[in-house]
């Protein structure tokens, strides 16, 4: 016999229906998503679970965090099997609104990142993080949750969020999860999809490169950055090049890169493309 399912969990659509059911809820965590749940998302929702009485998972694809000619229309949407995850996960709320219900009029009033928003994934996707933290925002706004978790996987992503909710207040405990990876060392990710065998296999080179890199911790950040180089420049000649973006060592708060003199706690981050998909990695290091 097998182990019945746990209960589907509520389904909401839009922030009334969401507000009706978040008043019979206690201490509430929310894990915000784009779908395509995958083990790196399950992580996040178990440590919601160990943290709130009640876990909201939010779905929704955010038009507004990508550029033109990013991947908004052929991002992977699978809500069906997101709703079995949850319900797997135990998770008691999918808030998935749509972009109307999101987004009813023109998005005028956005939050600004600051500095934060320019650097690496900001400088590479203009206007990225204002439209994650806009997005945030309403969320936090419609769920109010006491606790937000997200993934170190996105870590430019997780200090600017962080920020926001300092600087304006916001009340919530944020929660880092540590990434995710496949058996292989490749960081879990809904993008994953879209990689072909042989791109998958170079793409390994991002994990290798961080690897290498946090190995070289006691050199510094030359050495450090020298070793990550040396993986990333061997793929960049593979048969399915892997083409860099950028490999930086940063200040986990700020997002600046850090003095070659540097000591105490950083950031390894590489961004690149293989084929069509753009695959972004990171490791924190103590220096
Ligand atoms: P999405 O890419 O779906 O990721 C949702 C959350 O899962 C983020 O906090 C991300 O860092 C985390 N995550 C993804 N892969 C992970 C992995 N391998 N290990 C650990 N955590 C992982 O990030 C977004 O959506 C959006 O920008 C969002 C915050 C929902 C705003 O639209």
């Amino acid at each position: 016999m097998t182990a019945p399912d746990r209960a589907a969990p509520v389904v909401a659509r839009t922030p009334e229906e969401l507000a009706r059911i978040r008043a019979g809820l206690g201490r509430t965590a929310l894990v915000p998503t784009m779908g395509a749940l995958h083990s790196g998302h399950r992580g996040l929702i178990a440590a919601a679970r160990e943290r709130a009485e009640a876990v909201v998972v939010s779905v929704f694809v955010n038009p507004l965090q990508f550029g033109p000619g990013e991947d908004y229309e052929r991002y992977p949407r699978a809500f069906d099997d997101d709703l079995r995850a949850c319900a797997e996960e135990g998770v008691d709320v999918v808030y998935a609104p749509g972009v109307e219900t999101m987004y009813p009029g023109e998005q005028i009033v956005t939050v600004d990142p600051g500095p934060i928003g320019d650097v690496l994934e900001g400088a590479s996707r203009p206007g990225h993080f204002r439209g994650v933290l806009t997005v945030v925002a309403k969320l936090f706004h419609m769920v109010r949750p006491d606790v937000a978790v997200f993934g170190q996987k996105d870590a430019q992503q997780l200090a600017a969020i962080r920020r926001m909710v300092r600087d304006l207040a916001f009340g919530i405990t944020v929660v880092g999860v540590p990434t995710v990876r496949d058996h292989d060392g490749l960081a879990t990710s809904s993008r994953n999809v879209y990689l072909s065998e042989d791109e998958r296999a170079s793409a390994l080179a991002l994990s290798r490169a961080l690897l290498s890199g946090a190995d070289a911790s006691v050199t510094g950040p030359v050495g450090i950055l020298g070793a990550a180089r040396e993986v990333l420049d061997a793929a960049a000649a593979d048969t399915v090049p892997v083409e860099l973006d950028y490999l930086a060592l940063v200040d986990a708060h700020t997002f600046a890169e850090v003095p070659p003199d540097h000591r105490g706690e950083a950031v390894l981050l590489v961004a690149a493309r293989v084929g069509s998909t753009r695959l972004i990695d990171n490791v924190p290091l103590t220096l």
